[in-house]
């Protein structure tokens, strides 16, 4: 086992001590509802309840989350929240499943430092806190009646994932539907059995492209840019939400401007790093624009002006 595994694990018996001595990690809630904390406050954490894990690559997993107070989230597709777990610190991380009214949503997380790490050493029912939902999400009732052209990269599919699920969720509202996904290789593909389900129903066209040749991959290969060119769309009618790694952005938005979609008519979901996330720390910022207030999902004209977005 790993120097950083067996610290994680440490770590995480520390905290279910800790939480089991402040009897915080049983089945009763903390008592926030005391004069002393706003519980609607949005500075403060809500415990939350792991229901289920699912593997969906090495690195990623499905996080199923209860709310312990029994709220729902209320998020809109495109939102995140801040997730913390005491003693390894607090990370923004989307949410991925669709709205819905219960006190049930899921995130998936890649592992890549000490919070996602120590994330997936959890367990059912382990507790984790969580703040928001914050920020700007997609515009899911303007994108009504339009045509949409989803493009993701990687881990780009976790938020556009709660988009799309709305979408289908109310299929005959929007029209003509095409997913451009591209990955690294092909164990990275996330969700493949909802991404196979999807194609059979023929609600979204979809289309997967690795980036370079691997033996266990038939379909298409090449960056996603390259999915582009042979693709049909109405340009007078055609919403693109673009979603992934900032190196992609530049490429994509270059291929859509030969495509004739205008930048009004694309959405863009920025990865910054945060802090408070909701717009007092500045760690997010980009010359005067707090990408966690007024975005993370920014339309393409809105911040052309600004040189780093991009
Ligand atoms: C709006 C938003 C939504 C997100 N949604 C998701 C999601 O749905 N799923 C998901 O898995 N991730 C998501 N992320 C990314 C996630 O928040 C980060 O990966 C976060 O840093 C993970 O925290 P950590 O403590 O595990 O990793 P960290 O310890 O923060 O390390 C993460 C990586 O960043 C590097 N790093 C650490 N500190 C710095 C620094 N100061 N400057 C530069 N690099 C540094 C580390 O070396 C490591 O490679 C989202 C980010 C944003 C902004
Ligand atoms: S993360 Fe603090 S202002 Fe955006």
């Amino acid at each position: 086992m790993s120097l950083l595994k067996r610290q994680i694990k440490t770590e995480v018996k520390k905290m279910r001590r800790l939480e089991d001595e402040k009897n915080i990690s049983t089945s009763q809630p903390l008592n926030l509802s005391s004069s002393v904390f706003d519980i609607t406050s949005p500075y403060i954490p809500r415990l939350a309840r792991i229901e289920r894990i699912t593997r969906l690559t090495e690195k990623e997993r499905l996080f199923t989350i209860a709310i312990e107070d029994g709220k729902a989230l209320g998020h809109q597709p495109g939102q995140f929240i801040m997730l913390s777990i005491p003693g390894f610190g607090e990370a923004p991380i989307s949410v991925s499943s669709p709205p819905d009214n219960g006190n049930m949503f899921e995130l998936c997380v890649r592992a890549v430092g000490n919070l996602t790490n120590a994330l997936h050493n959890l367990s059912k029912g382990d507790r984790i806190w969580i703040r928001g939902p914050y920020g700007k999400g997609f515009p899911v009732e303007s994108l009504k009646g339009k045509d949409l052209l989803f493009i993701s990269g990687g881990i780009g599919l976790v938020p556009m994932r709660s988009l799309i699920k709305t979408v289908l969720s109310e299929r005959l509202s929007y029209g003509r539907a095409n997913l451009l996904y591209g990955v690294k290789a092909p164990d990275e593909i996330l969700f493949r059995d909802e991404l196979s389900q999807w194609e059979r129903t023929g609600t979204i066209n979809i289309q997967i492209t690795i980036d370079k040749p691997h033996p266990a991959w038939k379909g298409h290969t090449g960056v996603v840019t390259t999915l582009l060119p042979p693709l049909k769309i109405d340009e007078t009618k055609t919403v693109a939400i673009v979603v992934g790694p900032p190196v992609m952005y530049k490429y994509v938005i270059m291929s859509l401007g030969d495509k004739r979609i205008a930048g009004h008519d694309i959405y863009l979901s920025l990865e910054r790093r945060m802090k408070c996330g909701l717009g007092k720390c500045g760690h997010c910022q980009i010359n005067s624009v707090y990408v966690c207030q007024e975005g993370p999902v920014f339309r393409l004209s809105d911040i052309r002006y600004l040189r780093e977005a991009i």
